[in-house]
């Protein structure tokens, strides 16, 4: 499909306040467990009431026209955590992450059923303004899709501006710097801010689309195959900076790199379409390491272990 390469489509305006508790025992939905609970130093304890979930969806399905895409996917967000969505290729991986900011609907005749909420807030409600929710769940795109003719700092400032945020060049300066420090780019690019983004490199391009999506603050962040047209040092990179970006922003990422998954992320879902014709559906999902350790649905393990997919 189309990936719908949107420069600033992460522009958008306030987030919605409020945290959510999770009521079940698990952070992820309805799809079978691999493991009762999560456990382990580096991943929410999911039983702590405390524990904020940002973005959950409920029996969230994606249609284009006639055509249901993804069937009924419940699942949910931790915050402080990353999530792989894993899957073979057409079923619905993007479709899906992109029914969470609302850019699903961007496509004539493409709607959703179901719900998404955003901290307490229905992203779908008729009084959600999708600019708002854009804003809140920024996006990467599988090809870095800087502003090419805009200076790399302009870039940056792109979404702020579309947000109206006053500032003098003191403050702008200040952001600029804050974001590209806090994407890893800095030190690669703090003498040419004013030089053209399409002179960066891929890994550099990708790197300044992450960081044009942190300035404005979102608190989600989606990234659909993000690597898959770098080199494999420009992805370490890139899944160094998803670890550290973690503390900030939920993140949810696309990948078909199954080292990638395993690399980055506290929790994995699989989505597969079991029978041709049919809509991509959500089989598994659990701690990273036991979908790909210890799988429950012959699927999952056909496929992580490369057997299918
Ligand atoms: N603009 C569109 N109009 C109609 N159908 C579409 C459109 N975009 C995608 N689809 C269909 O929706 C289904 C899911 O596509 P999607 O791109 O979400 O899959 P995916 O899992 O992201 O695949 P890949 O791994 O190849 O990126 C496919 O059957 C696809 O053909
Ligand atoms: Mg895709």
């Amino acid at each position: 499909m189309t990936d719908g390469q949107n420069p600033g489509s992460a522009e958008a305006t306030a987030p919605p306040a409020g945290a959510e508790t999770p009521t079940s025992s698990t952070p992820h939905g309805n799809a079978t467990l691999a493991s009762e609970a999560p456990v382990g130093d580096a991943l929410p304890n999911s039983t702590d009431p405390g524990l904020s979930v940002p973005m959950r969806t409920t029996d969230l399905s994606c249609f284009f026209g006639k055509h249901k895409a993804v069937e009924d996917i419940s699942l949910a967000f931790p915050e402080k955590t990353v999530t792989a969505l894993i899957g073979p290729s057409g079923c619905g991986k993007s479709t899906f992450l992109r029914s969470l900011n609302r850019m699903h609907e961007l496509v004539p005749g493409a709607y959703n059923t179901g719900t998404v909420l955003l901290h307490d807030q229905d992203v779908y409600a008729k009084d959600t303004d999708p600019v708002a929710v854009r804003r809140a769940v920024g996006m990467v795109f599988q090809r870095p899709n800087p502003f090419p003719t805009k200076s790399i700092a302009d870039n940056i400032w792109s979404g702020p501006k579309f947000n109206r945020v006053k500032g003098g060049k003191a403050e702008r300066d200040e952001i600029v710097e804050r974001t590209l420090r806090g994407a890893g780019l800095w030190d690669e690019v703090k003498n040419r801010l004013h030089a053209p983004a399409g002179g960066l490199s891929g890994g550099q391009q990708q790197r300044l689309c992450i960081a044009r999506a942190l300035a404005v603050e979102p608190d989600v962040l989606l990234m659909d195959e993000p690597c898959s047209a770098l080199d494999p040092q420009s992805t370490l990179r890139i899944e160094d900076l998803i670890r550290e970006l973690k503390d900030r922003v939920t993140i949810i990422i696309v990948t078909h790199n199954m080292q990638q998954a395993a690399r980055v992320s506290d929790y994995t879902g699989f989505i597969t379409i079991e029978n041709e014709g049919e809509p991509g559906r959500l089989i598994e999902t659990g701690l990273t390491r036991d979908v790909f350790g210890n799988p429950t649905h012959p699927r999952t393990e056909a496929y992580v272990t490369g057997r299918f997919g």
